[in-house]
């Protein structure tokens, strides 16, 4: 199983980039809104220089992250998680990327129109493409703060929703942003609930474990109307889900008392010494959007196999409002099970494939 299907994460030149700028941009707003205050000086004129320069430093590094972004595209959201809020997301994100570039280009301007010469790091002077203009050089000036205004909004709104998906909906958003070190530390220290798979209730009354075999070449449905699943499950963490579900072999129902009555014989399930059968799958991969496979073993009398289970998987809803259902079929041949002692070992009766149907609903248990 890749690492990177359990938990993906963004790329670590753009998690590196991005908390690098979040930190430089932060310190270049409080040190703008400071040399501004401040009287005029020969230390106010080095101060300006220095906020165009790391300005200009934080305009190459936007540039890069977005040509790094294009080349390594962010990983897909948590599965489940609504539209509106994937649709704010990369709404925000736009504007953030818009904010992170209009800063430094209207600083640039407002240098440019001063007619002062914008000093790189003191080691060149950038050419200036106008001539001064005290009225542009005012209104950049009111744009330069209402952008860096218009940023600080966005950015708080921004962290919210971070820290929103990690206390509140404890899914994997801000830890696949933060460095490996912080994000295990975040996990392991703060919010050990944050890396567990979630624990879902069975909601036995819409849940439906069947089975499809074959009686003379017609096929015939039945059900165990009692069984028990126990599940952990989460797209996000698939390495920590787990699933067992536990069949009670005399509750089977297959419309026919006689064929039932044969289904729980000696010959067959013999439920009398085998009352239980298993599913058990610890090793989960998606296989598409939506879709899994779970490797497990299957336990029918005291025979136990491995099988590779397909299942499909809808969650709806947040955190813990969450309801699943999970669908998916497997075919078996019974006398890999021994499920045909003696005369039930022949198949031209009773066909040797069995279909296994399940479709389950759940709702997310509180931590
Ligand atoms: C990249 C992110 C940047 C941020 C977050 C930022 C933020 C700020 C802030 C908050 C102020 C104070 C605004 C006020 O109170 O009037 C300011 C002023 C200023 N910034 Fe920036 N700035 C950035 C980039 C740049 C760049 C690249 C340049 C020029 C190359 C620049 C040139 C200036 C100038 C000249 C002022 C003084 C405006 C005045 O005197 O009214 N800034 N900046
Ligand atoms: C100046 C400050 C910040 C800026 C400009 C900024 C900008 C951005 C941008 C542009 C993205 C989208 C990345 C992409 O998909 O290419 C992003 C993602 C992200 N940011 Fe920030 N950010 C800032 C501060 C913060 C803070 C303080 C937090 C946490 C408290 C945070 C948490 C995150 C997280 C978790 C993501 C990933 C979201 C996802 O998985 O889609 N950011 N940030």
């Amino acid at each position: 199983m890749s690492a990177d299907v359990e938990f993906q994460r963004y790329h670590p030149v753009q998690r590196a980039l991005h908390w690098l700028l979040a930190l430089a941009l932060i310190g270049q707003g409080l040190f703008g809104l400071y040399m501004v205050s401040m009287d005029n000086s020969p230390q106010k004129i080095e101060f300006y220089n220095l906020h165009k320069s790391v300005g200009l430093t934080i305009l190459v590094l936007v540039i890069l992250r977005l040509i790094w972004r294009w080349r390594h595209p962010p990983p897909p959201l948590p599965a489940g998680m609504p539209n509106w809020e994937r649709m704010a997301a990369r709404v925000s994100h736009f504007l953030l990327y818009c904010l992170m570039l209009a800063m430094p280009a209207s600083g640039l301007v407002i240098g440019f129109a001063s007619g002062f010469p914008t000093v790189v790091y003191g080691l060149f002077n950038l050419p200036s493409p106008i001539a001064a203009n005290e009225e542009l050089m005012h209104t950049m000036s009111a744009v330069h703060f209402y952008l860096a205004a218009a940023l600080l909004l966005v950015v708080l709104v921004h962290a919210a929703a971070a820290l929103r998906h990690h206390f509140l909906l404890k899914d994997t958003v801000l830890r696949r942003m933060l460095p490996a070190l912080a994000a295990g530390l975040l996990s392991v220290a703060l919010l050990p609930a944050a890396a567990e798979a979630t624990d879902w209730q069975t909601d036995y009354e819409e849940s439906r474990l069947a089975f499809i075999g074959s009686q003379s070449g017609d096929s015939f449905e039945g059900v165990f109307e009692e069984f028990e699943a126990d599940i952990r499950f989460d797209p996000e963490d698939l390495e920590d889900s787990r699933v067992e579900v536990t069949i009670e072999t005399a509750s089977v129902n297959s419309g026919s008392g006689q064929r039932d009555s044969s289904i729980r014989d000696e010959g067959l399930l013999d439920v009398e010494s085998y009352p239980q059968a298993r599913f058990l799958a610890e090793t989960f991969r998606e296989t598409g959007d939506g879709a899994y496979e779970a490797e497990g073993e299957l336990t029918l009398r005291d025979t136990t196999r491995d099988v590779v289970l397909p299942f499909t998987l809808e969650i709806e809803g947040e955190g813990e409002e969450r309801t699943a259902r999970a669908e998916g079929e497997l075919a078996i041949n019974r006398l890999d099970y021994g499920v045909g002692q003696g005369q039930w070992e022949d198949t031209s009766q009773v066909g040797a494939e069995i279909i296994i149907q399940f479709v389950l609903h759940a709702e997310a248990s509180g931590a």
